[in-house]
């Protein structure tokens, strides 16, 4: 009997090593040994041993990482040496100071140091005695923090049990928590799905996640431990900062990969604008540069002030963030009629950048954030991207500010402003008169696939709306050779070739001028489908709602969209405008548009899917083709599929037809489907 009992303790101490070291592998190294099915085998071992062994459970058993039971408050805990804070640097100047005045009081000529980027988290003081972890503690005032081991034992990047067989008998390993960028966007995205309130930053959100009282919300939130130094030890680890950082590293710690040693105040430097060059592409948030002497025995030579080693200096990056007023919320019109809402600021530096407006991107997030005219709000400048709000300081809103809604009617063309069902954007319904889109309405009028008015880049556009020759579409058919000759680069040839065009186009169909009216949710295949249901341009501006959503492939929301656009008296001028210009077809469904039309509807019936890149035709041209010979695409494969016409790099579409045995034409085979 205690012969099984100290096997099964030996087995379950064996157990606990090999899941403490496969998950520094998986979480500090991100470089799994085992497959996660193997993980479980070894954790569900365990976990049966100790379910059997009960005596052998303790809170140093990985099983235990997210059991514990919420808490009444936190308890203090009294760190075995101060945290310090770290003297700040905000300049140059500052830095090549902070390297002469050590030097002298070293009496040294050169200084070698430690540069590690300033993450932008929460420290937090790790106490292990015989390799165990036995408290965790926020920094507090300093000298007592607040108690957090069920917390911190959640978080995989704090081994339980230090990876050494030897460990000293007490010693305290200090880091920052942090939420990488990448977890903190899956994180709020989470957060919305689920209706809760999205958090402002990763910082606080590591925050609110570290000071839990349950630590089961803890552990469900995807924090991560950077380890910088150590605070007491009974025993000295290393002679410089570096072997101190290699010893955590090899217990089982993420050790920043940044951290580097730099030589003088000009590698200190130069150490920090690299680091700023790299700021967004790292994938967690930095707000410094901490530069720390190498050599320990100088660090009880310098001493500490009250708050801070002398020994190190954090050298301070632009911050991101700066807070200033709302003046106003604009509604702005994109140029394909969406609106979005902006905020007018009062002029702000942020990080060395003056910024007087910032996005709020839609109704939703106005109402989301709470944002008023009047109110103080923290903005956000993140590399290349547009300023963002990102949050209120509700306690300094005005009396009476009101909440904002979306005008009824569009700010620059008076046109109704919609939202479509399924929408978060509010658009301007005026796509065809509304200055704001004329230059996007016109690119997509003249397209190709539109009205294909061949020689009108958008340069040519531009110039065209600039100078006001023409302000919708109908004023292209009114244009003449000697409103061209005015423009740059426009010489007799390409006006006549120009105008040429622009009179061939007027021979169109009635899919091609309702795709060309760039209706939103109106693509080609919609369009087509208006044209050959319902017959007439007549049909399809007077048809209501019902009537279009009884039409094949017309759902409630396109049917919206339609009758919204055509309910607009200024829509309906430019369409007579160009109907009064000459604009006409024959056949509403387009059938005489071109050769592929009069091959016949060879592929009635038939139903494909189109995967991987063809070299000779673009997805669109070869769905066109098939719709034009009457046969249909969709976009999975299932039984039902007829054909699979797959490209290069086919993917899994491929397997899946293979799987099924839905024949696979190439594109020479598919082309000599087609004819
Ligand atoms: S060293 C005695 N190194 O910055 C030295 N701190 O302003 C004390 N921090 O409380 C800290 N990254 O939370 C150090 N690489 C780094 C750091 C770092 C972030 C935080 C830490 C500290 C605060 C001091």
């Amino acid at each position: 009997m205690a012969d099984s009992a100290s096997h099964a303790a030996a087995r379950a101490e064996a157990l606990r090593r090999s899941i403490e070291h496969h998950n520094h592998r998986y979480y500090v190294l991100d470089d799994p040994e085992i497959a996660d099915a193997e993980y479980d085998r070894l954790m569900d071992e365990l976990a049966s041993l100790e379910a059997e062994h009960p005596e052998l459970i303790s809170v140093h058993s990985p099983t235990q990482r997210v059991g514990s039971r919420p808490l009444e408050g936190f308890e203090p805990s009294q760190h075995d040496r101060p945290m310090l804070s770290l003297a700040n640097a905000f300049s140059r100047e500052d830095v090549v100071e902070f390297d002469r005045r050590l030097r002298r009081n070293l009496a040294v000529d050169a200084l070698t140091y430690v540069g590690e980027p300033k993450l932008d988290g929460l420290s937090i003081n790790l106490r292990y005695e015989q390799g165990r972890l036995v408290e965790a503690a926020t920094r507090g005032d300093g000298e007592v923090g607040e108690q957090i081991t069920a917390n911190a034992r959640t978080i995989r990047s704090v081994p339980l049990i230090l990876l050494t067989d030897n460990p000293p008998q007490r010693v305290e390993v200090r880091g920052e928590v942090v939420i990488r960028r990448r977890d903190f966007e899956a994180l709020n995205r989470q957060r919305l799905a689920r209706d809760q309130r999205p958090f402002a930053n990763p910082r606080n959100a590591a925050a609110g996640s570290l000071r839990q009282l349950d630590p089961r919300i803890t552990a469900a939130r995807p924090l991560t431990l950077f380890v910088f130094g150590i605070g007491a030890s009974s025993e000295a680890l290393a002679e410089d900062h570096l072997g101190i950082l290699r010893v955590l590293g090899d217990w089982g710690f993420r050790v920043n990969q940044r951290v580097e040693r730099v030589e003088g105040a000009d590698g200190l430097l130069d150490y920090h604008d690299r680091l700023v060059a790299e700021r967004d592409d790292l994938d967690y948030e930095i707000d410094g540069a901490v530069y720390k002497v190498n050599d320990i025995a100088a660090w009880s030579e310098l001493g500490t002030t009250a708050r801070a080693p002398r020994w190190a200096l954090a050298h301070k990056l632009p911050a991101r963030e700066a807070t200033t007023v709302v003046e106003s919320i604009l509604p702005s019109v994109g140029r394909t009629g969406v609106i979005t809402p902006v905020a007018a600021l009062q002029d702000v530096n942020v990080g060395g950048v003056t910024v007087g407006r910032a996005t709020l991107h839609n109704l939703d997030e106005v109402h989301r954030k709470d944002v008023r005219e009047g109110d103080t709000v923290m903005v956000r400048r993140a590399g290349d991207v547009i300023p963002e709000v990102v949050s209120v300081v509700t306690s300094k809103r005005p009396p009476g500010a009101e909440a904002w809604s979306m005008p009824a009617h569009c700010p620059v063309c008076g046109s109704e402003v919609v939202r479509l069902d399924d929408e978060a954007a509010h658009r301007c319904m005026g796509g065809l008169f509304c200055p704001a889109q004329r230059v996007g309405a016109l690119m997509h009028f003249v397209s190709r696939r539109a009205m294909d008015i061949d020689g009108l880049g958008e340069k040519l556009v531009r110039q065209l709306v600039e100078t006001e020759r023409v302000r919708t579409a109908a004023d292209l058919y009114q244009l003449s050779c000697s409103d061209l000759l005015g423009l740059e680069r426009m010489g007799e040839k390409s006006a006549g070739n120009l105008l040429r065009s622009i009179e061939a186009s007027k021979q169109t169909t009635l899919a091609r001028f309702l795709f060309a009216l760039g209706i939103s949710q109106v693509g080609e295949v919609t369009a087509r489908v208006l044209a050959r249901e319902l017959g007439s341009l007549n049909a399809v501006m007077n048809a209501d709602e019902e009537a279009l959503v009884a039409l094949p492939d017309i759902g409630p929301v396109v049917a919206q969209s339609i009758t919204r656009f055509f309910e607009q008296t200024t829509n309906r001028q430019v369409i007579e405008g160009l109907l009064s210009a000459g604009v006409t077809w024959d056949d509403p469904t387009g059938r005489q548009e071109n050769a592929t039309d009069d091959a016949g509807r060879t592929l009635e019936g038939l139903t494909f899917v189109l995967t991987g890149t063809l070299e000779n035709l673009t997805r669109d041209e070869a769905r066109a083709a098939i719709e034009a010979r009457g046969g249909k695409v969709t976009g999975s494969v299932s039984g039902r599929t007829n054909y699979l016409v797959a490209g290069s790099d086919p993917g899994s579409k491929r397997d899946k037809a293979e799987t099924l045995g839905v024949p696979v034409l190439d594109e020479d085979g598919f082309q000599a489907m087609l004819g």
